[in-house]
């Protein structure tokens, strides 16, 4: 397959070609191909979806494109950078190019929430502490925590600690944000809003955001584009649009199932 195959839409011309692209990338556990032969390029300054049952690879492509695992075949760009050629420390650099909100938010339980979001601007960015507090204060703001910054995580809700992840996440001022499951355990209200958060702040800032979930109502209400993956396969990648729309059997199956009638 050539660059032909990949949609202009993919590749907004001032914007230095997709955020992320893979080609024919695959990986294998034993003889379970979790990821096969996906290609596919996630457009930059955008919110994209990756939708797909539980065990469909979404995990598995995510940690593709961290470069935390590394694929059986294919190629992972991330900013252009291809990731198998770089060297150990052109990796990590990239990565500081990229947040990541993890589903368990990983918060340093032992840490206050204004630490936890600080704690990337001092021990990565080298900012002065009194610096790094400002500034997460300021970052606590923008996520609609005002005045929770001397709590520890175990004394907020779940939707509470999402925010304190998505601040820190963007600490480092990311190009490109991966979010796993971001509103998982989540109630209905507290997921909509978490909803609403995700795509105030990416309008706002205008990075880069790939969102892996299996809610298809909180990607309805986030998604610029959306991928669908189905056993390791991508079933359906394009505008949001396009593929709410798409006449494929195996989409429809697992959209009908999910989106509400109307
Ligand atoms: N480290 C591993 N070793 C062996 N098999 C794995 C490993 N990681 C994932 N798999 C398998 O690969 C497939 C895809 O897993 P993955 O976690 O990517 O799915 P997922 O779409 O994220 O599912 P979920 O929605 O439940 O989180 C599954 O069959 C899983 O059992
Ligand atoms: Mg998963």
């Amino acid at each position: 397959m050539s660059d032909s195959t990949i949609p202009d839409s993919a590749a907004p011309e001032h914007t230095g070609g997709p955020a992320v692209l893979l080609e024919h990338v695959a990986k294998r556990f034993g003889d379970h191909a979790a990821i096969d032969d996906v290609t596919l390029a996630i457009p930059r300054g955008r919110i994209t979806a990756l939708l797909g049952p539980s065990g469909s690879g979404k995990s598995t492509l995510l940690r593709l494109i961290t470069g935390l695992s590394r694929p059986d075949a294919g190629s992972v760009r991330v900013l252009g950078e291809e990731l198998s050629t770089l060297p150990r420390g052109g990796l990590l650099k990239l990565r500081r190019r990229m947040g990541m909100l993890f589903q368990d938010n990983a918060l340093f339980q032992s840490l206050t929430v204004v630490d936890n979001v600080a704690f990337p601007l001092v021990r990565v960015a080298r900012v002065p502490t009194a610096e790094a507090k400002r500034r997460a204060l300021a970052l606590l703001e923008q996520v609609g925590l005002p005045g929770l910054g001397e709590r520890r995580p175990d004394e907020l809700s779940g939707g509470q600690r999402k925010r304190v992840a998505l601040a820190r996440a963007l600490a480092l001022e990311p190009e490109v944000v991966l979010f796993d499951e971001p509103t998982s355990g989540l109630d209905p209200q507290t997921s909509a809003a978490i909803d609403a958060l995700l795509r105030e702040t990416q309008r706002r800032l205008g990075t880069t955001f790939v969102v892996i979930t299996h809610d298809i109502i909180s990607a309805a209400a986030i998604a610029d584009h959306v991928g669908l993956l189905v056993d390791g396969k991508l079933r359906a990648f394009g505008s949001k649009d396009e593929v709410w729309s798409s006449t494929d059997p195996q989409v429809r199956a697992f959209l009908d199932r999910r989106l509400p009638a109307g």
